[in-house]
């Protein structure tokens, strides 16, 4: 058994849903005495059993602090807590440990991002760029930090089907731009950003690069090498994982210049009144005692998705969404938003003139979850005049039957409220 738990004995050799479903205790249970047809994985996926055993193994019998004690409980979950962090490294091919540091969550990351490394770059008169389909927490961490600066966020512009506009990008880096902060994948539209040629023309331009990866660690293969970004930020709890850990990746260069954000214990080197000096990264920005057990839970779930194949999970996900968008096309009245050729499983929509949320109750009465609303990226809804979506987001447990559940659903939609 490794350091993070042997989760590779519970997965199906051969990637099959209907397998890979019963791993998740979750998705047996019924909603108003119906089966639950969980399709909101884009704001949180379920848990494997695997996962949550690790986690009730942790506290049943390894739990200590960790960085802090020469007692034997100590040094073993200081020991997993490490061999976690070694697991993040190859998971997203990270060039070194501590690059890689843990936090609550894409929010936490982005605004670690903001707080410690936005001073040194951005001052009065620069401009961050963002895109106009950022989630709020790619575009407030921004603003604030624009506001102590004297800088502007300006965003770039989105097409009617939901990708950057190319030309309006390269145009906007030109003016006084220190910063890009941009999705992999928007949580609204599904649209896959061409990240790494952006990149590229960001850093011609001297322009570092803060990337939300929140909605891609869980459908495809990170590499932040090839990517070439600055930064990287993601979250466990939509990769199967627990909720309140996240990744914080940074090149070392940054890490090197960039000042603490949080004080306290385990960050630093030595304290006196007169001065304290600070420990290396990453505990240099990992104050305080961290989220161990979540940590070990995340690891499971890097695991699970290695397991199962991340390349076999895209493939099975570009087929569910394929179906889903032509069964949903199929329904008169209903409106697509987002439809860019490079797609996550991501089916944002309307109904006609019925109000996403609406559609959502009586969705939810048959069984069927999905969220509704703007889904933290107002300006996007404002930018497509409109006052939400519908969004199904689909994971590696769903199946066909799901997308026929949810075209049923919103045809009964229709037939109420139409
Ligand atoms: N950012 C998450 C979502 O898109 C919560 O639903």
């Amino acid at each position: 058994m490794n350091a993070t738990g042997a989760i590779q004995d519970h997965i199906p050799e051969k990637f099959d849903p209907a397998e890979v479903r019963n791993l998740f205790p979750a998705l047996a249970r019924e909603v108003y005495g119906k089966p639950l047809v969980y399709l909101d994985n884009a704001a949180s996926s379920q848990k494997p059993q695997a996962v949550i055993d690790r986690l009730v193994r942790y506290y049943s019998s390894e739990h200590s602090n960790v960085h802090r004690g020469v007692h034997l409980l100590s040094r073993e979950a200081t020991d997993a807590y490490e061999a976690a962090r070694k697991r993040v490294v190859a998971f997203i091919n990270a060039p070194s440990e501590p690059e890689v540091l843990y936090t609550r969550g894409t929010t936490e990351g982005i605004n670690l991002a903001a707080s410690s490394f936005g001073p040194l770059h951005v001052g009065k008169g620069d401009v961050v760029l963002v895109s106009h389909m950022e989630h709020h927490s790619n575009i407030v961490p921004w603003q604030m930090l624009c506001e102590t600066q004297g800088a502007r966020v300006r965003a770039i512009p989105v097409s009617d089907t939901g990708e950057i506009i190319y030309e309006e990008f390269e145009r906007l880096l030109s003016e006084r731009v220190r910063l890009l902060a941009i999705a992999h994948v928007s949580n609204t539209l599904g649209t896959i950003n061409p990240l790494k040629r952006m990149i590229r023309h960001a850093h011609d331009m001297g322009v570092p690069v803060v990337v939300d990866g929140a909605q891609a660690a869980p459908h495809m293969k990170i590499d932040v090498q090839e990517l070439d970004c600055d930064f990287y930020a993601f979250s466990s709890h939509k990769m199967f994982g627990p909720t309140g850990i996240g990744i914080l990746y940074a090149k070392a260069e940054h890490l090197e210049t960039m000042p603490p954000w949080q004080g306290g214990g385990d960050m630093i080197e030595t304290v006196a009144f007169e001065k304290t000096t600070y420990n290396d990264p990453p505990h240099k920005f990992e104050a305080g005692t961290p989220n161990i057990a979540d940590v070990l839970g995340f690891a499971s779930a890097i695991d699970f998705l290695e397991g199962v194949g991340q390349n076999r999970i895209a493939a099975y996900e570009q087929d569910l969404l394929a179906y889903a968008t032509e069964r949903l096309s199929e329904i008169e009245g209903v409106r697509l938003i987002g439809t860019a050729t490079d797609k996550a499983s991501v089916l944002s929509f309307l109904i006609g003139d019925i109000h996403p949320y609406d559609a959502g109750t009586i969705l939810d009465r048959l069984g069927i979850a999905v969220r509704t609303g703007h889904h933290c990226t107002q300006p996007l809804m404002r930018r497509f005049d409109i006052p939400g979506t519908v969004r199904a987001s689909f994971a590696l447990y769903n199946t066909f039957d799901e997308v026929d559940a949810l075209a049923a659903g919103v045809r009964r939609v229709k037939e109420m409220l139409g």
